[in-house]
């Protein structure tokens, strides 16, 4: 497995492969590693020849009083996971390296970004995009893959993709869950035992919310509830928001036709924790998702 923190070293030993003909994949992270993203490794090796894997905790994306110093960090544990799942090449660039003195161009997707995370976060989707291009551009992959965790980064994504022309197909692979259904996410690290287990609010909530669903509550307004009364009565967790939204453009719905987005995010403790689901008729489940 081949290290590389240069970013023309990166885009020379991309271009070769793709020269040699080598369908590159990309798995853009921001390290700590855990199954979660082994799983986005594992789609990456089934439908690519050479896999990249960058680690890069990008400081744009981060608002100023949000965890950009104290994100978990551990780079020997992620080289490990990087080398069991089969990853040709780990891109681990420096900040100033990609931010260099007078950095002064961003890419913004308007609409998507106006709401929930993009809302709490001015500015977060901004950073991401903008990384993310510049990520494209250096290892120049024919695939990224993207964890549906972040389903409004994965959108956001997809959009930039479309209107920008860029070739590069995105791959949105589910969420993995722990076993009692929370979401993988390497922010779980900042739960002490008693959030660990407040945490489990969410997924029980979304459970619920399915659950209601499937018997034929079609009400956004009484499906939100349902998750609020859930959430609110854990005295650690404390909701940012919940949202019952068009799968395709994040819109609030008033009442759900056949399928919607449900996209929440929760204070536990220090952690902010995202998830989302979708309702549809044939039901759902955050402990089915994990199995
Ligand atoms: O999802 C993440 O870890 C980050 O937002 C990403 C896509 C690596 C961009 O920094």
């Amino acid at each position: 497995m081949k290290i590389i923190e240069d970013i023309r070293e990166m885009r020379r030993y991309a271009k070769e492969a793709r020269a040699k003909g080598a369908a590159v994949a990309l798995v853009p992270t921001m390290g700590y590693l855990h199954a979660g993203h082994a799983e986005l490794l594992r789609v990456a090796r089934e439908s690519a020849d050479l896999v990249v894997l960058s680690i890069f905790v990008n400081p744009m994306q981060f608002g100023p009083k949000e965890d950009y110093q104290t994100y978990p960090r551990d780079i020997n544990g992620d080289m490990k996971l990087a080398a069991q799942t089969g990853v040709d090449a780990v891109f681990v660039p420096y900040a100033a390296d990609m931010y260099h003195h007078g950095f002064q161009t961003f890419v913004n997707v308007e609409e998507l970004t106006k709401v929930l995370c993009g809302e709490v976060r001015p500015g977060h989707f901004r950073g991401v995009t903008t990384v993310v291009l510049k990520l494209f551009n250096i290892v120049g992959p024919a695939k990224a893959v993207f964890g549906k965790k972040d389903y409004q980064q994965y959108l956001v994504v997809r959009r930039m993709v479309e209107d920008l022309n860029l070739d590069v197909e995105i791959i949105g692979v589910e969420t993995m869950r722990e076993p009692d259904g929370l979401a993988m996410s390497s922010r779980n690290s900042y739960l002490d035992p008693a959030e660990r287990l407040a945490a489990r609010c969410i997924p029980r909530a979304m459970d619920e919310v399915n659950a209601a669903f499937f018997d034929g509550t079609r009400a956004s307004a009484s499906l939100i509830d349902i998750v609020k009364k859930i959430i609110e009565n854990e005295p650690l967790a404390v909701v940012e928001y919940i949202s019952v939204c068009d799968t395709e453009t994040l819109a609030d719905l008033e009442y759900v036709e056949d399928s919607a987005r449900l996209l929440l995010a929760v204070k536990v403790g220090k952690a902010r924790l995202i998830d989302n689901c979708l309702l549809e008729k044939k039901g759902w489940s955050a402990s089915l998702d994990s199995l």
